[in-house]
């Protein structure tokens, strides 16, 4: 069983995001940046995770909660007001009196392209370092403006970590850069953290002090270079923001593909997070699918097809262009073809809805659902008004406005506004649109 507990830091103001909207709080590719972090984090299978807020944190504990869920121990601890990343991992170990030993695990919670690769490396090189050690990333940079820069004794070994606003001009020129994340020796990490002193340019206590101390008292500190220096980046602003979540945009579409998902026009087309795709699906260009839509094996989306959460496109389905869904299945081989609407509308197998079909599922106040049985055939521009059933083979004629009084019998045909009975319908010929 690892004793291994991850702090996650997230009591940032995150002023230059403009935002009234917490930073750690912004959706990217349907979770909130913290929930990659603590994705990334419940990679390493830690025994707790330990999160830091600032007094005004509620909801992002909140968050925190619903991503994690059951799946690891969650403490939290409000830093109030905060004094600097050295004093948010005093506040965090104060949460946590129990744990004495053990490994304490640093992320940033605005930092979403950390790989847990990188994090398990520096995790072993902490290990292998020694009894007491600590282990940190470090990041060579063309531009290392704005971050703490590595300091390195003769031995070649990290001795300290200088912040840019504290740097001389010659650890200005330095350009290994700390990426802010660290493995420390929790019992030592509880010995050093008092020592750290706010008699510097920010007047914060500095988590970074912390490395030096380390150093200075003998205990080993082992490096790691991050391969890709792109995991290092923070979000500090809505650019930033935006840039990110393309990183992430192409890592979720890379694994998509990977899985024999056929994506005619990667850059024209967003899949969110947890969206599930089956091999053989073809996404046609200008596609948009939200976090928890489904999709099976064989599929035909697009293009410019919008499915949101709820979605699911069962095995062989097709669901053509212009067509929005939520909260709807699309049955085994049933086709929506066009410029089509389904708002909580359960299709079954080998069905048809023709193009421009609005399934009316809201009357002002509430939703509600209508099914479409195996077979029927929906003519194209119908309205059907939920709550509401199309039957096995039935049909509606091209026009037809299904009220919520129609009671369709299977294999009839409705036609008309309202729609009615067609007399002598039983089963009327079909094609495929
Ligand atoms: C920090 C590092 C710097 C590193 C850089 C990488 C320190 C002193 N410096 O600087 O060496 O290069 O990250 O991005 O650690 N936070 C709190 N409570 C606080 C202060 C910060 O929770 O009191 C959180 C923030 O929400 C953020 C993270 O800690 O997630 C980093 O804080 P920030 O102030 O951005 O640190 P930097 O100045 O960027
Ligand atoms: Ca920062």
């Amino acid at each position: 069983m690892s004793n291994l507990t991850v702090v996650v830091l997230a009591a940032g103001k995150g002023t230059r995001m403009k935002s009234a909207l917490p930073k750690v709080l912004h959706p990217v590719l349907g979770r909130p940046l913290l929930g990659w972090v603590l994705e990334t984090a419940l990679e390493l299978d830690p025994a707790r995770i330990v999160l830091v807020t600032s007094a005004d944190g509620a909801r992002i504990e909140e968050a925190a909660r619903l991503t994690v869920g059951e799946r690891c121990a969650l403490a939290t601890a409000v830093q109030d007001p905060p004094r600097g990343t050295g004093h948010a991992v005093q506040v965090a170990l104060e949460a946590i009196p129990e744990v004495q030993d053990g490994v304490v695990l640093v992320l940033y919670g605005d930092m979403p392209l950390v790989r847990s690769e990188g994090l398990k490396e520096l995790l072993e090189a902490q290990s292998a370092a020694g009894a007491g050690a600590m282990a940190l990333l470090t990041a060579e940079l063309d531009d290392p403006f704005g971050y703490g820069r590595i300091l390195r004794g003769e031995d070649g070994a990290v001795c300290g970590i200088v912040e840019e606003k504290d740097c001389d001009d010659q650890q200005r020129l330095i350009d290994e850069t700390n990426p802010g994340l660290y493995a420390f020796d929790a019992a030592v990490l509880r010995e050093v953290l008092p020592q750290l002193s706010d008699d510097n340019a920010q007047g914060e206590l500095y988590l970074t002090d912390a490395v030096g101390l380390f150093a200075r008292t003998g205990r080993p500190v082992a490096d790691v270079a991050l391969e890709d220096s792109e995991e290092a980046s923070g979000v500090n602003s809505l650019v930033q923001l935006a840039e990110v979540r393309w990183a992430l945009q192409a890592r979720v579409l890379e694994q998509h593909l990977a899985n024999g998902v056929r994506i005619e026009d990667p850059a024209t087309t967003m899949i969110d997070a947890d969206v599930e795709i089956g091999p053989d699906t073809v996404i046609q260009p200008f596609c948009v699918l939200r976090s928890g839509a489904r999709v099976g094996a064989g599929c035909e989306v697009g293009p410019f097809a919008h499915l949101r959460s709820g979605a699911v496109l069962e095995d062989g389905a097709v669901f053509g262009n212009f067509c929005e869904m939520k909260n709807s299945t699309v049955g085994p081989g049933s086709k929506v073809k066009h410029l089509t609407y389904l708002g909580d509308v359960t299709i079954g197998t080998r069905a048809n809805v023709g193009a421009g079909t609005v399934f009316v599922n809201y009357d002002g106040k509430r939703k509600h659902p209508t099914v479409v049985e195996d077979g029927a055939f929906v003519g194209s521009g119908s309205l059907i008004i939920g709550p509401n059933r199309v039957p096995k083979g039935a049909t509606t004629a091209a026009g037809a406005v299904l009220t919520t009084k129609a009671s369709m019998a299977p294999g009839e045909t409705w036609a008309g506004v309202p729609a009615r009975r067609l007399r002598g319908s039983d089963a009327p010929p079909r094609e495929d649109s």
